[in-house]
């Protein structure tokens, strides 16, 4: 690297000396500028000191600039067309023309996070984003690797260096197959619940910490048919007859109360729970990341509404434990 250069040229300097060289006279190149003159000379010579060779040459009562000065003004023009570029690159990403997302999102969230980002990038169409999905435990250690800008979670971590910020509804359920005898039952209580086979989602796994809590709470020790790494191989398995799981509402809201699998009337559920927006507090969020961070807050009402509806063609009430 060339360090006398880089330790003592500034942009500023070269500002005046381009200006100098262009109007010929260092009085012109303040005017312009809005500078004093004594301020143009006293840059002009210390950008001479810098290279360390005469760049002007006074031929009568004019200044032009001398070979290595003629040199510097050509090197100048390609420098400020860099410039140039990055402020309008820099002007882009403000205006939010271009620039990357990296989201990384609980498993379960991957059921209404991709809409949210299909509405986010028609907005924003040259907007690249990165999306992974994974497990609780999983995204805790993306977030202190800061892998990602922006983390969706289904609970609040307990940690005071992240922003939680809650955005969207995310009610658990418990799913059961359609002719299980429980389906006639309303307010069947957690003590009964637990009398069933369940299917619970794999170690690391948000809605397997909640599930297990619920139970714990009440002193109740669930009977553990199955384990299985993901949403829809427990919704094959309830719908196989192996038994019952709590999951998040979200895993069924694309085939709704038509599909295949039945809510059960048990007492506190739905469990009102939110989706969260993480982010490092020390860490500046990005202008697309805040963007996207806005643009889902605006869509949670909607999946509100979505929830609602959703629970009341299920013949359940979302108000049972709001
Ligand atoms: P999970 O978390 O996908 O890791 O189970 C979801 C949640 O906490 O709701």
């Amino acid at each position: 690297m060339p360090e006398n250069l880089l330790r003592h040229l500034t942009l500023r300097q070269l500002q005046i000396f381009e200006a100098t060289v262009r109007l010929g006279s260092y009085t012109r190149a303040a005017e312009e500028l809005f500078l004093t003159q004594p301020t143009v000379s006293m840059q002009i010579k210390k950008l001479t000191e810098t290279v360390g060779l005469p760049l002007f040459e006074h031929i009568e009562r004019k200044i032009s600039p001398t070979e290595v000065g003629q040199e510097l003004y050509q090197a100048c023009m390609g420098m400020f067309d860099i410039v140039e570029n990055l402020d309008s690159s820099i002007a882009s990403f403000k205006g939010l023309k271009r620039g990357r997302l990296r989201l990384g999102v609980i498993t379960t969230a991957k059921y209404f996070i991709p809409e949210i980002l299909g509405g986010f990038c028609r907005e924003y169409p040259e907007i690249d984003i990165s999306l992974k999905v994974t497990n609780r435990d999983r995204i805790l250690e993306r977030i202190s690797q800061g892998e990602d800008d922006l983390y969706v979670l289904g609970q609040m971590p307990d940690e005071p260096a992240l922003e939680s910020i809650s955005f969207a509804p995310n009610p658990m359920v418990v799913v059961a197959q359609k002719d299980h005898p429980l389906t006639k039952e309303r307010n069947i209580t957690l003590e009964r619940l637990a009398q069933e086979p369940l299917i619970l989602r794999e170690p690391g796994s948000g809605i397997r910490d909640i599930t297990m809590r619920l139970f714990r709470d009440k002193g109740l020790h669930p009977k553990v048919r199955l384990e299985l790494g993901s949403n829809e191989a427990i919704k094959h398995a309830v719908v196989g007859g192996l038994g019952v799981a709590l999951l998040s509402l979200h895993t069924i809201s694309l085939e709704g109360a038509a599909g295949p699998v039945a809510l059960l009337d048990v007492e506190g559920f739905p469990v009102q729970r939110q989706w969260y927006l993480v982010y490092p507090k020390e860490r500046n969020l990005t202008l697309i990341a805040t963007a996207f961070l806005e643009y889902a807050r605006k869509a949670g009402p909607e999946i509100d509404v979505h929830m609602e509806k959703l629970l009341a063609d299920f013949g359940l009430n979302a108000q049972t434990s709001k």
